[in-house]
């Protein structure tokens, strides 16, 4: 039964909000600076539980990644050095700076689907930004860190529906859980950028967040978020570069020691994800029907200076949430002229 692990999921949340006279999750109170309500567990590859078993299976490449994800979006691979050899690990131009724009969508309950019209559960969707954090290749020797920064978004039942978005970043495997930023909040239709900077990202890239540099710049690992507030236009990457911040933060991250995992740059990727909340961690959250979500000026910054948008690089791949519990396909992405991944929520074969 392809709806099996949907319906132990329901079913379980069910028996849970009926045995009680009160939702077994304590009520949100007003969220702690960086800090939400509901925590989901931003885990490192994605999840994509058989629908035969509940058992959580994480698999860095899934037996049948391209029809089961619970990822949705871009992903580009660090181009080949020289021209004409095929991409190996040995002469890669890698990535140093990812990074992108968008609109942060409203989460809503989805009107359709297996999941539609529930009014019992909590849903979520969350997109990010990240460097080596698509699980989508092998990494070099050394190279198993993971850098994302982004924001989740919630439609909590229990909690009276809309949630405020949470912005945060992770950086693993030191990091299990995402982190928020603190001093650093959006809401829906907020236009938000993250750029991730690695130690070999030129200090004198135009970084426009430049203004809360905590360390020297150089040799560190650092994040930076900005919210340009909802009422500006941010269509393409040109409009949303015109843009001034009305808050900006620069997170320097503490470097991996002798031994870590490294973030080497070997991919970059702007995604819709649907994660599990945390302390249920077999399941994702059913996915929220989110407005669609463009990331502008999806480019990175490479090892040798150059910039390149998403489609100037050669092979990138574009992936969709797939999950049979939840109605099959579930978004529709594609990568579109101008620095533009853009994912819409669909349930199934449905045209947008
Ligand atoms: C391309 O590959 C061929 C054969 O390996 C080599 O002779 C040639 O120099 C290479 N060209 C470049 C631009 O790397
Ligand atoms: C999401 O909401 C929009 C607007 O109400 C609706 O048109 C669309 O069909 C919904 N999609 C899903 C998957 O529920
Ligand atoms: C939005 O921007 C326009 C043009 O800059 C301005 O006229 C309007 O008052 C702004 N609205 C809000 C709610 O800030």
């Amino acid at each position: 039964m392809k709806t099996s692990t949907l319906l132990t999921y329901l079913l379980t949340t069910a028996a849970t909000t009926s045995a009680a006279t009160v939702p077994t999750r304590s009520p949100p109170t007003r969220a702690r600076d960086g800090q939400h309500p509901l925590v989901l567990l931003h885990t490192l590859a994605p999840v994509a539980p058989s629908p035969s078993t509940s058992n959580f299976r994480l698999a860095a490449a899934a037996t049948n990644a391209d029809t089961r994800s619970s990822r949705g979006g871009a992903i580009l691979t660090a181009p080949s050095t020289h021209s004409n050899t095929t991409t190996t690990n040995l002469n890669l131009n890698h990535i140093t700076t990812a990074e992108a724009f968008f609109r942060v969508p409203s989460a809503r309950v989805p009107t359709h689907g297996p999941t539609g019209g529930n009014p019992t559960l909590t849903f979520a969707a969350s997109f990010w930004v990240g460097i080596d954090s698509s699980g989508s290749r092998t990494p070099e020797p050394g190279c198993g860190a993971s850098l994302r920064a982004g924001v989740d978004t919630f439609w909590d039942s229990f909690a009276g529906g809309e949630q405020t978005p949470f912005a945060w970043y992770q950086f693993a495997p030191g990091q299990r859980f995402a982190t928020g930023f603190e001093g650093f909040r959006v809401a829906e239709g907020d236009v938000v950028r993250f750029r991730l900077e690695t130690p070999s990202s030129s200090s004198s890239s135009a970084a426009a967040g430049a203004e809360e540099e905590e360390g020297t710049g150089g040799g560190k690992y650092a994040v930076v978020a900005e919210n340009f507030g909802a009422n500006v236009t941010c269509d393409d990457a040109e409009s949303c570069r015109g843009l001034t911040p009305l808050v900006s933060v620069r997170k320097v991250l503490p470097a991996p020691g002798e031994g870590e995992e490294k973030l080497c740059g070997g991919e970059a990727a702007w995604m819709v994800e649907d994660f599990p909340l945390a302390g249920m961690p077999d399941i994702p959250l059913p996915l929220a029907n989110f407005t669609r979500v463009e990331f502008n000026g999806a480019g990175v910054r490479l090892e040798d200076g150059t910039e390149r948008s998403v489609l100037e690089v050669q092979g990138v791949k574009v992936v969709d949430i797939h999950m049979e519990e939840q109605g099959g396909r579930l978004t529709r992405c594609g990568v579109l002229p101008g620095m533009k991944v853009r994912c819409t929520r669909v349930v199934g074969d449905e045209d947008i």
